[in-house]
C-alpha cells in the first residue's frame, strides 16, 4: 500500500527565502507539506507537484472574521489551497495549552471546509514508562475525545502516532511498537467512529536511516516527519525510500 509524508516544518526555516529554496527541493508529487503560516503563500508559489499543508488554525471561524488578535482561521488557510491541516500537535497541547475541546472544534472546522484533518495523538514518557497497556489506554482516550464531534457525513481522517518522548530526541519508537499501537488506533477509531477510514502515521525522530523498517509495516500508513523534513539532504533520502516503500 502507498505510504503518506508530511512534512511538518514546525518554525522553521528561518527566512521566506530559505523557505522557498526547500519548496522547491520538497517538490514531488504525492508528498504532503505543512510550512509555518507566515510562509503559506511563498510556498504555495513555489510548489507545482506537492499538496499544501496547515500545521494549525484558530478554533473559531466567525462567518465575518474577529477580534482574535494573531490568530489564522480555516477560512484564510482554505483561500490559500491548503488541503489538509495537523491539528492537536504535541507542542500545540504543551506549549498553546491547546485543549482537547478546542481540538474537536478545530476538527469540525476541517471538515466543514472540506480538508482534511491530520490529528496528532501519543502519549509522554512518563505514562509510556508505566508500560505499553497505560499508553494505549491514554491515546484512546484521547482519540475519543478528540474524535467525539466528528460529522456522521465524515468518510476520511488521518491520525498521526508521535509518542511525546520521540519528537525531536532521537530517540525513536521501534516499527514493532508503532505498529502495534497503529492497529490499536484502527481498533478504537473502528468502536467508536464507526464507518470512518483511517491512515495510521508515526512520527517521533524519523529519519533517512530509521524509516525503512518502519516502512516495512503494513499496519503504518505514512509519516510525519518534522526535523528530517528540513534538511534538504534527508528528505530527499526519505522521499526516495518512501516513492520506493
Ligand atoms: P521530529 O521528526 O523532529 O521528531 O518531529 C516529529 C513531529 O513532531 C512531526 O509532527
Amino acid at each position: 500500500m502507498k505510504k503518506l509524508l508530511i512534512a511538518n516544518w514546525k518554525m522553521k526555516p528561518r527566512t521566506a527565502r530559505e523557505a522557498v529554496k526547500l519548496a522547491k527541493a520538497s517538490d514531488v508529487r504525492d508528498v504532503l507539506i505543512a510550512p509555518p503560516y507566515a510562509f503559506l503563500p511563498i510556498v504555495k508559489n513555489a510548489l507545482k507537484k506537492a499538496t499544501l499543508g496547515a500545521q494549525d488554525f484558530f478554533y473559531e471561524d466567525p462567518k465575518q472574521g474577529g477580534a482574535f488578535t494573531s490568530a489564522v482561521s480555516v477560512s484564510m488557510v482554505k483561500s490559500l489551497g491548503v488541503k489538509f491541516t495537523i491539528i492537536g500537535h504535541s507542542e500545540r497541547r504543551a506549549y498553546f495549552s491547546e485543549t482537547d475541546e478546542q481540538v474537536t472544534k478545530k476538527i469540525l472546522l476541517a471538515y466543514e471546509n472540506g480538508i482534511l484533518p491530520v490529528l496528532c495523538v501519543g502519549e509522554s514518557q512518563s505514562v509510556r514508562q508505566r508500560g505499553i497497556m497505560e499508553a494505549k489506554a491514554f491515546v484512546a482516550l484521547q482519540i475519543a475525545k478528540d474524535l467525539s464531534r466528528v460529522p456522521q457525513q465524515a468518510k476520511k481522517i488521518v491520525i498521526a502516532y508521535e509518542p511525546i518522548w520521540a519528537i525531536g530526541t532521537g530517540n525513536n519508537d521501534t516499527p514493532e511498537n508503532a505498529a502495534d499501537m497503529a492497529r490499536h488506533i484502527k481498533s478504537v477509531v473502528a468502536k467508536n467512529n464507526h464507518g470512518l477510514n483511517v491512515a495510521v502515521l508515526y512520527g517521533g525522530s524519523v529519519n533517512s536511516k530509521n524509516i525503512t523498517a518502519f516502512a516495512k509495516e503494513n499496519d503504518i500508513n505514512g509519516f510525519l516527519v518534522g526535523g528530517a523534513s528540513t534538511d534538504v539532504k534527508e528528505w530527499k533520502a526519505i522521499m526516495a525510500i518512501v516513492k520506493k516503500a
